[in-house]
């Protein structure tokens, strides 16, 4: 396969380093084990790309290798921005993939219950797949019952991006961009659209969002990587120890569109306050785990004076692995992989059975469009949606 190593002191030297390869086309086989093994005392970050596959109409589709020192390692490809795999290590420095997936885009082609990609336009379900805006009502397709989930029937998840990897110090990362023409999946104006993932020295992956559009339109983009920190396949995450510092939810009908209230966690199975099980509560016989069959809920954060807050932490008792995910949105939707049912094999044979992942997917409230006591999701001409999330990896003892 070939592929192409991004490495240097510097932007400058990266982009050197990656105009070299390009213009002489010597990108060696193998690259990201090479650049594994180099031979200096510490290992450095490094980017890399090649070739992952193609769609039957012939159009490329590349992935993109970042490690950082510790030797931690994010594969994401053009297709859907997908994050394909992610290793980080447990409490012994054991690394596991802790995300769900395929391991050929064949796979991802196939069936997707969005596994690692980016959502957009809008993220989660708007109501019978209709807004208005100005007084135009817009039709969007209804692909999830009656509402329209995910950015609709070819979504963000499913397009293929533009790319170019960077390296600034010691983080690595690749920048993602696409131009979403006026009136995809019936949305309003032309979008233009950039999602950057970096992976710094603190084992931290951060994803910033950014988007300008030529006409008013809902934009809600999240990432849907489904982890489980005991390992991809290794059993349910009913034993993940989770926190979400959320004092309020936004309750739901049974088609997952939240019915206005703002309701606060405290004394139901939604207070993730302390951290508590993922499965300590999730069978209950309750009216909301009912329509969620199981977790499948937007959480309002609780947002001090700063622009970002800890929006929640997971912790997996046996490896000693842990998450806390930081964001500048309001809201988190926390799914805890109900429709996983045994009927998806993924990397390496590995069965994803009932509850195999769970979701932590930053975001606007869901249904934001109809409801206008949210927050607004409306982007307008001349202003810059941006956003940021980050998820940052570590062990306890
Ligand atoms: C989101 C939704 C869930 C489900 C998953 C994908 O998290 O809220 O209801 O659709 O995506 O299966």
């Amino acid at each position: 396969m070939k592929s192409q190593v991004f490495r240097g002191s510097g932007l400058a030297a990266a982009h050197i380093v990656a105009l070299a390869l390009l213009h002489y086309g010597c990108g060696a086989e193998g690259d990201r084990s090479h650049a594994m093994q180099q031979t200096d005392e510490q290992p450095r970050a490094a980017v890399t790309r090649a070739e992952f596959g193609q769609l039957p109409d012939g159009t490329p589709v590349d992935a993109f290798t970042l490690t950082n020192a510790n030797g931690v390692v994010v594969r994401a490809i053009t297709y859907g921005g997908i994050i394909t795999s992610l290793r980080v290590p447990d409490r012994n420095g054991q690394f596991d993939d802790v995300v769900l997936g395929y391991d050929d885009l064949a796979g991802y082609l196939e069936e997707n219950p969005y596994f690692g990609a980016i959502i957009g336009r809008y993220g989660n379900r708007i109501a019978g797949g209709r807004f208005t805006i100005d007084g135009q009502t817009y039709t969007l397709a209804t692909n999830n019952g009656p509402n329209h989930l995910h950015g609709g029937v070819t979504g963000f998840d499913k397009v293929v991006w533009q790319a170019e990897p960077f390296e600034r110090g010691d983080s690595v990362g690749v920048v993602f961009s696409y131009a979403s023409p006026d009136g995809e999946e019936g949305y309003p104006g032309n979008l233009d659209v950039r999602v950057t993932y970096t992976l710094t020295a603190a084992n931290e992956l951060v994803f910033d969002y950014y988007a300008i559009t030529d006409k008013p339109t809902p934009v809600n983009l999240t990432q849907h990587s489904y982890f489980n920190l005991a390992g991809d396949g290794r059993g349910d995450v009913l034993g993940h120890q989770l926190m979400i510092n959320a004092d309020h939810f936004t309750p739901v009908d049974s088609t997952l569109i939240p019915n206005g209230a703002i309701a606060p966690v405290a004394g139901t199975p939604f207070d993730f306050r302390s951290a508590t099980a993922i499965g300590a509560r999730i069978d209950q016989d309750e009216a909301q785990l009912r329509n969620g069959l199981g977790y499948d809920h937007n959480f309002v954060l609780n947002r001090g004076d700063s622009a970002v807050t800890h929006a929640a932490q997971v912790y997996e008792p046996r490896t000693g692995r842990s998450m806390d995910v930081y964001t500048t949105e309001p809201g988190v939707q926390f799914y805890s992989g109900n429709f996983l049912d045994g009927s998806i094999t993924g990397k390496a044979g590995r069965v994803y059975r009932h509850r195999y992942g769970f979701c932590l997917e930053t975001q606007h409230f869901p249904n934001s469009p109809n409801q206008p006591d949210f927050p607004s999701t409306i982007l307008q001409p001349g202003d810059e949606y941006r956003s940021t999330t980050t998820y940052v990896f570590g062990v306890r003892p």
